[in-house]
């Protein structure tokens, strides 16, 4: 392979590629929100979030400690388009100069929207463990508290932006993505995550570029950094 030169290159986003995530809160009078987003990671069951501080997820977030993450499959691009650039915060329609990422939404043509799963035709479904409901059509919803609030950029101006450390509690997945013959394991074959990549939303190529040497490992080595089986899961034997 020849290797091409490099550049030097002043990106004005960093969006490489991570999968969109719909995050369900529940809003101060009991209803429920929807926002996408895609600067999230994964380390054992600990999700972090990053997120502009006075988005109406974060508000939420902060006051319930609770949400659903629901992982979009690459078929469900017009519902996230038809949450693209809404808000649940009404404040969008009034915000000034010097209020930061509401003015910048404001600017850029974000609608207030209170009621979003009406607006994405999306179909809630309860959940177990906490108030937000789950969003069905996501073939990976996972229940999750929050742990951990870090303010992000503080060495600078223009703050706003905050992590946040959230644990998974309980994981719901269509049928249709669950490896066979394992309790508790996702194939990847039969996931296909959506992607964005700067602002773009792509899925994943549909098979697998080479054979993985970590993958070699076996998931449930991981389990240490995880949740233990949930009792409701059915067992290896009755897979
Ligand atoms: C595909 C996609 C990915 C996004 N990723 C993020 C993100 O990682 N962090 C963020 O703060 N906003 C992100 N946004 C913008 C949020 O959706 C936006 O801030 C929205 O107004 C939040 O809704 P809320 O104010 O009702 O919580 C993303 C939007 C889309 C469509």
């Amino acid at each position: 392979m020849s290797i091409p030169p490099s550049q030097v290159v002043s990106p004005p986003i960093f969006y490489w590629g991570t999968p969109v995530v719909l995050i369900s809160t529940e809003n101060e009078d009991g209803t429920a929100n929807i926002a996408p987003m895609s600067s999230a990671w994964w380390l054992g069951n600990r999700c972090m979030l990053g997120l502009g501080a006075i988005s109406q997820t974060t508000i939420n977030l902060i006051r319930t400690k609770q949400c659903v993450l629901n992982l979009a499959s690459d078929d469900m691009a017009r519902s996230v388009n038809a949450l693209a650039r809404t808000t649940g915060s009404k404040g969008v329609l009034t915000a000034t100069e010097g209020m930061g990422y509401l003015y910048f939404k404001r600017m850029n043509g974000y609608k207030y929207v209170p009621n979003k799963f009406e607006h994405s035709g999306l179909t809630p479904a309860a959940s177990d463990l906490v108030q937000p409901p789950r969003i069905a059509e996501c073939p990976a919803q996972m229940e999750a508290e929050l742990k951990g609030v870090y303010e992000m950029v503080q060495d600078a101006e223009n703050k706003g932006f905050i992590a946040l450390e959230v644990q998974v509690l309980r994981t719901h997945v269509h049928e249709n993505i669950r490896m066979a013959g394992h309790a508790n394991r996702i194939d990847p074959d039969k996931w296909h995550p959506l992607i964005m990549s700067f602002q773009e939303l792509y899925g994943l190529a549909r098979k697998k570029t080479s054979e993985s040497i970590l993958a070699r490992i076996n998931e449930e080595e991981y389990r240490p950094f995880s949740n233990p089986v949930d009792d409701e899961v059915l067992t290896e034997e009755e897979v």
